[in-house]
């Protein structure tokens, strides 16, 4: 499918501005070589900064921070994974915050991927009741996804992001630059959400070329070459900041779209006891959407072999590994219990008109979908 972006695709914005409206202010997302630089100037006359962030990314990409804030700046590094997503971590970084003399007139930076977004935000949103922050993304899924948009979460035991705020940050920098440090497998699981873009764009008349721009240049995001991942950060990036900004607070359903694929994608992570990556897991998660509503007459089956395709040509898998299959029914279980499903089986599957939602749809077209990524069909199995 690789080839030139055909003429018609409209160019990608390097800069667009999330137009929330008061008593939120809009802000800009920046995807441009050097970007980091441009933290001192968004930060004004800010007195102490605060720039969180985990060693692999400190080690690249602090310097340009703390070098554009000119003595201002400070670092404090958290741990990696999931784990430290806690509020543990928070308390402990509140506590730092406090001895380093950070008042709330000052600010945080977030420098790393969505764990350190997340707990910085987070950690911005409840300090001396919300100090701002500037979101400074250097994974391929923040870039796209987590550091627009303003939610922020921790974990509890009980399950994840389950404690976290609405805190929208001053400003999105993200230069594309620090890509060429991440693990090949990070850029593989920010892939899954980039096929997410894709497929959601390709149902709604693709506004912002996503849909083209991946199918033309797939192979070489694949490879993970810097020109495409930026041209495609670019518009994942102008497309979360329009959904967001008809949707600041997930009140209207229309933020909901960015859940295509991960009703299953989530159910398939945790019953790998997150074996499967979530990039991995949203591929499928996808496949299965797309079957669900080609099952339910939503869309029609060449719709459903495009999204195919486009999640194949990422080289992301199309449907679960040989071997012992979860059964469909402690998926669906897994389904029912997500928090945002509120006990019923709730979708975002594409239709004639766009992206909606599907609550419990009949037993024939999930068992047609499970069944498409290699599920064992309700009724067998535990
Ligand atoms: N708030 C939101 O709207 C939102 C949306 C989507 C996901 N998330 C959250 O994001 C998290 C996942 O984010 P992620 O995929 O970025 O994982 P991550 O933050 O764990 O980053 C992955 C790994 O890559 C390293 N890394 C990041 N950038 C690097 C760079 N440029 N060079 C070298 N190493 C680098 C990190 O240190 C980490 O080890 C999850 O916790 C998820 O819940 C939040």
């Amino acid at each position: 499918v690789s080839g030139p972006l055909p003429a018609e695709v409209p160019p990608a914005p390097d800069r667009v501005v999330v137009g929330l409206p008061a008593p939120e202010r809009p802000y800009e997302v920046r995807v441009e070589r050097g970007a980091l630089g441009a933290v001192g100037e968004v930060l004004g006359d800010r007195v102490r900064v605060a720039v969180v962030s985990q060693a692999p990314v400190a080690d690249h990409h602090a310097r340009a921070v703390l070098d554009a804030l000119g003595g201002r700046g400070r670092l404090f590094l958290i741990g990696d994974g999931e784990a430290a997503k806690s509020l543990a971590t928070v308390e402990d970084l509140c506590r730092r915050f406090v001895r380093a003399g950070l008042a709330r007139a000052d600010a945080v930076v977030a420098l790393g991927g969505g764990v350190v977004g997340d707990v910085a935000g987070f950690t911005a949103a409840v300090y001396h009741r919300g100090v701002d922050v500037v979101q400074c993304p250097t994974s391929l899924l923040a870039m796209v996804d987590a550091a627009i948009g303003g939610k922020t979460a921790v974990n509890l035991p009980e399950g994840k992001n389950l404690v976290g705020a609405f805190h929208q940050p001053l400003c999105v920098l993200a230069d594309p630059d620090t890509l060429a440090t991440l693990p090949a497998a990070e850029v593989r699981c920010g892939l899954g959400e980039v096929a997410k873009y894709a497929c959601i764009a390709a149902a709604e008349g693709d506004p912002f070329g996503i849909a083209a721009a991946v199918a033309a240049q797939a192979e070489e995001l694949r490879r993970g070459d810097p020109e495409a991942l930026t041209d495609v950060v670019r518009r994942a990036a102008a497309m979360k900041a329009a959904v967001v900004a008809a949707d600041p607070r997930e009140t209207s359903g229309r933020r909901a779209v960015l859940n295509l694929g991960h009703t299953l994608g989530h159910a398939l992570e945790a019953h790998s006891r997150f074996a499967l990556t979530h990039g991995e897991a949203v591929a499928i998660g996808l496949v299965f959407a797309l079957e669900l509503a080609a099952a339910l007459g939503r869309i029609d089956s060449d719709q459903a072999r495009a999204g195919r395709a486009v999640v194949a040509a990422l080289g992301l898998p199309e449907r679960l590994p040989s071997g012992p299959a979860p059964a469909a029914g402690e998926l669906v279980e897994l389904m029912r219990r997500d928090k945002k499903a509120a006990g019923g089986l709730t979708f975002v599957l594409p239709g004639p008109d766009g992206i909606g939602r599907v609550e419990d749809p009949p037993p024939e077209a999930l068992a047609a979908a499970f069944a498409a990524v290699g599920v064992e069909p309700p009724g067998t199995g535990a």
